[in-house]
Order: C-alpha cells, then sequence, then structure tokens
C-alpha cells in the first residue's frame, strides 16, 4: 500500500531517494519523507501530500549524505499529516524507519513501551519499530532488528537506517513486498522495481524474514536467527520506458494503448505452430494430471476477479468443467469445502493483494493445487503458487488496471482451452481454430483504438450523467461488471453493472432520463433479448450505448448511438469489448477534471485488508 526505497552508494541520496519515490507514487500519495545519515548524523524531512511538497520542503531544508530511507505513504493508522509520515524515529532521533504494511499487535507494543517511559509523536503502528529497534540496541543493527521482529506481527517490508551505522540499512520483509537492487558501488531497496531500473537490473527477491543488510559494496542476508543465508540475484527484462507514460497524457491512457501488444506478447510464447496450432503450457509445468480436476475455483478480487467471472463462462464453454468464482475477501471468511481434486486459479496483477494471498494459504491447506495468474514476477502470489502463469503486461502504473485485465484474460483462455482439448471437450480442430481467432485479437484491439475519438466524443456528451449502468449477458454481464468499476473507480461517477435478464427484478426502478445505460451487446443468440432490455429503458427516458459488432443492425432502431467493435466470436470478445468501457472510464475522468491515474482513496496494490 505505501512504497519504501532506500539508497547507500557515493551519490548525494536524497535525489536519488525523490526520484526512486516518484516511481512509487501510485503505492500511495497521502504523505511522503526520508531520512539521510551524513557528516554522522540523521536527518529527517517529511511532507503531507505528493512528493512535490516534500521537493519544496528539501529545497530549504536541504540534507546531504549519501545513506538514506524514503516513503510514500498511503494511510491505515493515522490521518494523512506530516507527523504521521514516515520516516519515523526513535525518542533520540538517531534510528529511522520506513514501513509497508500493518503491525497487527501496535497497541499492545505502544503500552509496553509507554511504560518504558516512551513518548510516542503518531497515531501510526509503524512507530513502534523505530522505538522497539531502539529498546533492543545494543551497537549492533541487525540484532536489534532480528530482536524486534520476534516481537511484531503484521505484515512488514522495512528498511532500517541508524546513525552510529551508517555504513549500512537493514531491510526485511513479511507479507509485503520488496526488491534490493545491486549497482556498482550502490545498492538500492524498493517496494517495487521500477524505481531501480535507471541504476541496475540485478535483483535480489528476499523472501519473508530473511533479513538483509545492504553495505555500498555488497549485500548480506540473514535467517530469523541471525544465521547466513546464500542468494543468488535476478536478472531484470523489463525496459525502462516500459515504466514512463512514454508520451501519453496519463498511464492510463498509455497502457490503454499498450494492450494489443501485451495481448500478443501474452499469447505469442504460448502456442506451438507446427503442424497443427495447440497450446503450449509446458512452460509453467501445467500437464494433463491438471486437467483431471472436478471443479475449478477461481478466485481474486476487484478487476482480477471480474477477469475471474468471465473465466467461469470460458471454461464452462470450452472445458465442460464446474466453475465456482469467489471474491476472496469473501472466500477466505466462509468456511469454503474442498475437494482435494479441485485446483484453483488465482489471479492477481500485483500478486501481493493481501485478501489474495490469504485465499491462496486457505485453498493450499485444503490439499488443493494452485495456478496463479499474475503480472509480477518474483510477487508472493507467484512464489507460493504451484504454476504461475505470468501476464507478459510490463508494470502497470496507472491505479485502474486495464492491460492486466485483458492479459489476465488472455491467460484465462489459454488454461480454459487446453483443459477443454485435454479433456477431449473441443477437438484438435477447433483449437486449432481458437488459436487463430486469439490471434486475430490485437490487431482488432488497434482498431478499436483507432476509434478512440467516437468514444471520447461519446464521453464529452455524457461525463456529467449521474448515473450510469452497464448491462450485458453472459460474457457481456462479465464485462459489464468491469465498465462499471472502470467508470466509478476514476471518474466518480455512481456506476453499477446487472445483467440484463436482472433488469426487471429490480435495476430498472433506478431507471430516468438522468441515467446512462451501456448495453454490451456480443451474445448474438441473445440479441433480441438484449433489444427488449433497451427499450425498456428507452421507455423510461435513459440514454441508450450500444456495443457491439461491425456490420450489425439489430440494434439500429433502439439504441441512441453505437459502438462497433470488429467481429469476433462471442466467447473472445471480452478481450475487445472492455477496450471501450475503458475509454469511456478515462475520458469521463479527464472531463470532469480528475486525474484517472491517482483515483481518490484508493492505491495500486492492496496487500493489507
Ligand atoms: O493486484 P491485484 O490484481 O490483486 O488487485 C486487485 C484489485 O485491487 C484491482 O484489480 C483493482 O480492483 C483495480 N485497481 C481496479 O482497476
Amino acid at each position: 500500500m505505501c512504497g519504501i526505497v532506500g539508497y547507500i552508494g557515493d551519490e548525494e541520496a536524497t535525489p536519488v531517494l525523490i526520484n526512486a519515490l516518484k516511481k512509487l507514487e501510485y503505492r500511495g500519495y497521502d504523505s511522503a519523507g526520508i531520512a539521510v545519515i551524513g557528516d554522522g548524523k540523521l536527518s529527517v524531512r517529511k511532507a503531507k501530500g505528493a512528493i512535490k511538497f516534500l521537493e519544496q520542503r528539501i529545497a530549504t531544508e536541504i540534507i546531504r549524505g549519501s545513506v538514506g530511507i524514503g516513503h510514500t505513504r498511503w494511510a491505515t493508522h493515522g490521518e494523512p499529516s506530516d507527523v504521521n509520515s514516515h520516516p519515523h524515529t526513535d525518542v533520540a532521533g538517531k534510528i529511522a524507519v520506513v514501513h509497508n504494511g500493518i503491525i497487527e499487535n501496535h497497541a499492545k507494543l505502544r503500552a509496553f513501551l509507554e511504560s518504558h517511559g516512551v513518548a510516542f509523536r503518531s497515531q501510526t503502528d509503524t512507530e513502534v519499530v523505530a522505538h522497539l529497534i531502539d529498546f533492543h540496541y545494543n551497537g549492533d543493527l541487525l540484532q536489534a532488528v532480528l530482536e524486534t521482529l520476534k516481537r511484531i506481527e503484521g505484515s512488514y517490508a522495512l528498511s532500517v537506517v541508524c546513525e552510529s551505522s551508517p555504513d549500512r540499512i537493514v531491510a526485511v520483509r513479511k507479507d509485503a513486498p520488496l526488491v534490493i537492487g545491486v549497482g556498482k558501488g550502490e545498492n538500492l531497496i524498493a517496494s517495487d522495481v521500477p524505481p531501480l531500473l535507471e541504476y541496475t537490473r540485478d535483483v535480489y527477491y528476499p523472501n519473508d524474514l530473511e533479513v538483509a543488510v545492504v553495505y555500498r559494496d555488497r549485500v548480506e542476508f540473514y535467517d530469523a536467527d541471525g544465521d547466513p543465508i546464500e542468494k543468488t540475484t535476478t536478472h531484470v527484462e523489463w525496459d525502462i520506458s516500459a515504466a514512463e507514460k512514454g508520451g501519453y497524457e496519463h498511464f492510463m491512457l498509455k497502457e490503454i494503448h499498450e494492450q494489443p501488444k501485451a495481448l500478443a506478447d501474452t499469447l505469442r510464447a504460448r502456442i506451438k505452430t507446427y503442424a497443427t496450432k495447440s497450446i503450449n503450457l509446458e512452460e509453467i509445468g501445467f500437464d494433463a494430471s491438471w486437467a483431471e480436476a472436478n471443479r475449478v475455483v477461481i478466485t481474486a478480487c476487484g478487476t482480477a476477479w471480474h477477469a475471474g467471472v468471465v473465466g467461469k463462462y470460458a471454461f464452462e464453454r470450452f472445458a465442460r468443467i464446474p466453475v465456482d468464482v469467489d471474491i476472496a475477501s469473501e472466500y477466505r471468511y466462509r468456511n469454503p469445502i474442498f475437494d482435494p481434486k479441485d485446483i484453483f486459479i488465482i489471479i492477481s496483477q500485483s500478486g501481493e493483494t493481501a485478501d489474495t494471498l490469504a485465499a491462496m494459504r486457505m485453498a493450499r491447506s485444503g490439499g488443493a493445487r494452485i495456478i496463479a495468474i499474475t503480472n509480477a514476477v518474483g510477487s508472493t502470489l507467484a512464489r507460493e503458487a504451484d504454476l504461475v502463469m505470468y501476464t507478459w503486461a510490463g508494470p502497470e502504473i496507472a491505479v485502474a488496471s486495464t492491460k492486466a485485465f485483458t492479459t489476465q484474460l488472455m491467460c484465462v483462455y489459454l488454461i480454459a482451452l487446453q483443459f477443454g482439448a485435454l479433456r477431449g471437450t473441443i477437438s484438435s480442430e477447433d483449437l486449432a481454430r481458437h488459436i487463430d481467432e486469439l490471434e486475430a485479437l490485437p490487431a482488432q484491439a488497434e482498431k478499436i483504438l483507432a476509434e478512440k475519438e467516437t468514444i471520447q466524443r461519446f464521453a464529452a456528451r455524457n461525463f456529467n450523467k449521474s448515473k450510469a449502468f452497464f448491462m450485458g449477458r453472459l460474457f457481456d454481464y462479465a464485462i459489464s461488471l468491469e465498465s462499471a468499476l472502470k467508470l466509478k473507480e476514476i471518474s466518480y461517477t455512481h456506476s453499477e453493472a446487472f445483467a440484463a435478464g436482472e433488469l426487471k427484478h429490480g435495476p430498472i426502478a433506478l431507471v430516468d432520463e438522468t441515467t446512462l445505460i451501456v448495453a454490451i451487446c456480443t451474445q448474438r443468440e441473445l440479441f433480441d433479448k438484449m433489444d427488449s432490455n433497451i427499450k425498456e429503458v428507452k421507455a423510461r427516458g435513459a440514454t441508450v450505448l450500444v456495443i457491439t459488432y461491425e456490420g450489425e443492425t439489430h440494434f439500429d432502431k433502439t439504441a441512441d448511438e453505437i459502438f462497433r467493435i470488429p467481429a469476433a466470436p462471442d466467447a473472445l470478445t471480452p478481450m475487445l469489448s472492455v477496450i471501450p468501457s475503458q475509454l469511456y472510464a478515462y475520458y469521463c475522468s479527464v472531463l470532469r477534471g480528475l486525474d484517472p491515474d491517482k483515483p481518490r482513496n484508493l492505491a495500486k496494490s492492496v496487500t493489507v485488508e
């Protein structure tokens, strides 16, 4: 939820830390701060609000030194304010800590520390960590951190500096992301890879409770008992320009436009093209035994859950296997029934979503086998699942998920089709045809993007509508869910989704002349049903936009406006039909004067409950 960074080397730490924090601002932007050691003294600067306010403060209150840590915050304990900003220090101001996560037993620890005379300054859970490290400090920072870890409960990625040990940063994670970049004569710490790429491509991914002691010229790792451990670096292949806006006004628009490439990348490596086309999932260890499952359970949150809803329809269509789709935060608390032959598909862009990880761990403890679909190499989900299928979407910076969603769909379809092939529910000819259809999707997505001004003009006429409802049937219902989420999260329009057949069971009571209805109509057998639904809402005064296929005339008489997408098979259309909705949400957000990349109250990665 928050972003942490660290630098130790020969350069001035402050500009490196600020630069790195800017690349992590998507993880939280309530406040920011840094702590730097120079000339034997630890100095802290922090400010409420975006990083630019911290920069303004540093411009007049300069701090020098070549070792430091930084933080960008998404508040969990205590309001956004200067005093609640990280880094937090011990009473003497000699030890500084930045933290991402939640210290669950902070109240108990606070009472303990207060009984030992500690006066707290903030309302944060993190401050206890700084005081505890000081409590255990006897001249050895690693030992003090190890002792502290024995007492804290919860999730954390921590970086710690100490005035008396200016040659090192101590960093550790548990259930929160942490990456250590290895440079030449300098080393860096961050919550995610993009801030590191300017400096190095060689990184360590520490596991839970592996403590890193980061010096200028080396990184040492210790287990929770303080015994040294060996770790190897991973070389990151991401292009740094992929983590920047590349000429677009916002990351979200850039990421929407990256979908054709992301879809092609995600598909390409998984297709065998010799003789009859087939799907190659051997790279992830997927063999015939996986398709012997009695049931597939898909669990995720938010947009990733919507990919799961599409997955249910896809698995039933292609593999004829029962599928349950669950919201992870529901699943983890509802005492679900396991069958040892269930397989779980856990979907998460970040691979760090707390509820999703908890659901995965429950499934694992129930004996289930787990396939992860994630965009984050080395994430907790990727490390803990049995099989990992990566979405090759590249870093997704905008809070609103777009290319991660469509590439999640691509992965879900590939697994569903392979299930079908292995279970004999689709023939090799049909499989080859479906692969051709999947291969056509990136170019079809390009065609939709080329028509974006049509959506922009439609948004210009409708962005002030107080209500927007998305409706559809089957795959179009799943895409309605995602479309409504996109619109509400970045434009703050009250938007909902419903299965069109549910209209008469309640939602129609809300429809009046202030309502925009987006009817997603790609399920050809149900066109007549959708047409009736459209007539019903038109009769109540709603404005209706229909999203349907090129050349399709079914809705010409009923819709107010029609946006046409390239003709594709009904079952594969979700990867196309969501794109107009993503664009509509984006343009509404911009027209309302909002920043689509940083919606209020939201963060990119929800690593706490
Ligand atoms: O990283 P994850 O895919 O696990 O994140 C799950 C949701 O928080 C995420 O999909 C969220 O709903 C999106 N930001 C919506 O655009």
